[in-house]
């Protein structure tokens, strides 16, 4: 078994202030927004899982076997002495990576959920005599601190997770990116294409309901954590195409006039009926747009790759 980590940088209470300040923010915000990251208790990453797996959410099939088929090519073109991974989750996919990084040295999972670290982690570390596992809890979209490993790094950044960032957010995580990585090291990150409406629609809304109840899981959380009183079963969950921003959105649409009380920040919020709280931006890229992106925080892109059917990218990108 080899060493196994765990560093927090989150302090424990800055969840609870974070997610305060957001739930106060967004629903007081015209129109009403929440933001997607607060879905991930354990019944929403429980849900998430099921997202994965069903017949209408393609792109953690269409990723995997990006990574199946390339991950040689990507270790070549890396050469990574340490991994880290943001939002590293199950790290289910990462394996693939792992396997194929022969000179690996450190795997730096980053990730929000400690519970998902400690697992996740615990059982690489006992399976891969030599790779040392060091896990940090840690908010990447608001710092990213690593500790002194070994280079090249290669910071691996998958599952369309970007697309959840709004442009402005985009540019100043890759900016964030950009300057954890010296000459050498490389960005590996996964996104979701642009490709048929319907097809981008049904895989945010499938017919056996599962993404409609990840999406009402965000009330639950703020009636868990915060006193509030939604009744999820006031809300419908509402899938749409946004072609202007080329993302995909996910509301939740009042089904009649109410008032919810947010007990901890002594709140009253009006919904009209039919008006609609928006949950998730999921944005979809085209390789010039992601290209042009990287270049504008310091980033080249070097290598892309595509499913057969081209429905998902994993780009390689250096410093400049
Ligand atoms: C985990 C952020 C990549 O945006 O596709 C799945 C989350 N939302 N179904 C995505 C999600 C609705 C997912 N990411």
């Amino acid at each position: 078994m080899s060493p196994f980590r765990i560093t927090r940088t989150l302090p424990e209470d800055a969840t609870e202030a974070a997610l305060r300040a957001d739930v106060l923010h967004g629903l007081t915000a015209t129109p009403k927004t929440l933001p997607p990251k607060w879905f991930y208790d354990a019944r929403g990453s429980e849900l998430f899982e099921q997202i994965t797996g069903l017949p209408e959410y393609y792109p953690t099939r269409a990723e995997r076997e990006i990574l199946i088929d390339r991950a040689g090519d990507i270790a070549a073109a890396a050469g990574a002495r340490t991994l880290v991974e943001l939002g590293s989750g199950s790290s289910e996919k990462t394996r693939h990576l792992l396997d194929a990084l022969t000179g690996l040295r450190v795997y730096l999972p980053v990730d929000v959920s400690e519970s998902a670290l400690v697992r996740a982690g615990q059982a690489l570390a006992a399976e891969r005599p030599g790779l040392r596992v060091h896990a940090l809890i840690a908010d990447f979209t608001r710092e990213l601190e690593l500790p002194e490993t070994p280079g090249p790094r290669l910071v691996a950044f998958l599952g369309g997770t970007i697309g959840n960032l709004l442009p402005a957010e985009r540019a100043a995580f890759l900016g964030a990116v950009r300057a954890m990585l010296a000459p050498g090291d490389a960005l590996l990150l996964g996104t979701d294409l642009v490709k048929d409406e319907r097809v981008l629609v049904r895989a945010y809304d499938d017919a056996a309901g599962v993404t409609a109840a990840f999406d009402k899981n965000v009330l639950a959380v703020v009636n868990r954590e915060l006193g509030a009183d939604f009744d999820p079963a006031a809300f419908d969950h509402v899938a749409l195409w946004n072609a202007d921003d080329e993302w995909i959105e996910m509301r939740l649409r009042s089904r009649v006039a109410q008032t919810v009380k947010v007990p901890a920040l002594d709140l009253a919020v009006d919904f009209a009926a039919g008006e609609e709280l928006r949950t998730e931006v999921s944005a979809k890229f085209r390789k010039e747009g992601v290209s042009a992106e990287l270049a504008a925080a310091g980033l080249e892109l070097t290598r892309w790759w595509t499913d057969a059917a081209g429905r998902f990218a994993l780009s390689l990108s250096t410093v400049r």
